[in-house]
């Protein structure tokens, strides 16, 4: 018997598909534009995909980064409510789709769908893509400013990835707003930035005063420690390579790093991570040191060592973004 295909290898093979019928060259002139655009960071009040061409180069340049950054902050909020699950998904500013996916690759079963985008090329290219998945048939795409004075129906869970950046200031507290309105839960995911981190951290606190917890990547709905200006939470998801990355940014690399920060919160009880590791571990001969975020408002180092035990052994398997035990080594 086969083995089922997940979400991710299915998405995957159909972005593939999709470049077949762009050529090489147009494809990669497309996506410097897009690029030139993003880092521009002005906010626009027209889409910036603007036509297939645009968009199948965003989603095979960018789509495969964004899914992953999505779904790994949804696994991580996914293990502060075990046993909860979406009964409907609504995503705002949604494009491709590549959150749809991710939720579909971190939840099980079908589940009630919206996409709100201004960009129809955009919507267009993730209805065709959403075919490929069974989850996601059903999805609704649907073209639509998001902003300021935005109403969505209650939903259990509400995306907003890789979008506040491209938002004025009341735009964004709009969307953020109409989030928190509409959600039970709202997970937002932008660039592993400076200006990403500034704009989740403001999110953070909108849906803090909304009534909502923090579920991840902190371990309190406290004020974040972080000085601004001094540093950034962020973390960092592994992508496989497209054809088309390594003919535009060239080297030999099979994947990436996708640098992303991110919050999750939710208006039910949550159970958020003792501490969560917030740099990437640094091995030693016979030690590990972890940087942790802590329930108590604090940033500190620990270092784990040989004598610890079963907590070392852990400590040389963990990664940067998963969660560690309240537990002090030295003691
Ligand atoms: C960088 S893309 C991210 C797409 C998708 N969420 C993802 O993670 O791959 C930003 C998306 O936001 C949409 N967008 C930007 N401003 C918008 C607005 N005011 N109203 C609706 N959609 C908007 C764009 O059309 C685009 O699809």
């Amino acid at each position: 018997m086969n083995a089922p295909v997940s979400p991710a290898d299915t998405l995957r093979g159909a972005l593939a598909d999709l470049l077949d019928g762009l050529p090489p060259r147009q494809a990669a002139g497309v996506v410097d534009r897009l690029i030139a655009n993003y880092r521009g960071r002005t906010p626009t009040d027209a889409p910036v995909l603007r036509n297939r061409a645009d968009v199948v180069a965003y989603a095979a340049y960018r789509m495969p980064a964004t899914f992953e950054a999505v779904r790994t902050a949804l696994e991580a909020f996914a293990d502060t409510v075990p046993g909860w699950a979406p009964a409907g998904h609504l995503d705002l500013g949604g494009g491709t789709g590549a959150a749809t996916w991710a939720v579909s690759a971190t939840w099980d079963g079908e589940r009630p769908v919206t996409v709100l985008d201004w960009a129809e090329p955009a919507l267009a290219l993730g209805r065709e893509i959403a075919a490929a998945n069974p989850a996601l048939k059903t999805a609704e795409w649907r073209r639509s400013r998001v902003g300021a004075g935005l109403t969505v129906e209650s939903v259990d869970l509400v995306t907003v990835s890789y979008v506040l950046g491209e938002l004025t200031d009341a735009d964004r507290a709009g969307v953020v707003d109409a989030a928190a309105a509409a959600g039970e839960a709202v997970v937002i995911v932008e660039p592993g930035t400076p200006d990403g981190y500034a704009r989740v951290i403001e999110a953070r606190d909108r849906l803090i005063r909304a009534g909502f917890r923090i579920a991840a990547p902190c371990p309190h709905s406290a004020a974040c420690p972080i000085v601004p200006g001094e540093d950034w939470c962020h973390f960092s998801a592994r992508v496989s390579r497209s054809s088309l990355h390594r003919q535009v940014k060239g080297g030999s690399l099979p994947y990436e790093d996708e640098k992303f920060s991110y919050v999750a919160a939710a208006r039910f009880p949550v159970t958020p991570a003792a501490s969560r590791i917030v740099r990437r571990p640094q091995i030693r001969k016979g030690q590990v040191l972890l940087d942790l975020c802590g329930p108590d408002e604090s940033l500190h180092r620990t270092t784990v060592t040989k004598r610890h035990g079963a907590l070392y052994r852990a400590a040389r398997d963990t990664s940067w973004g998963a969660p560690w035990p309240d537990t002090d080594p030295a003691s």
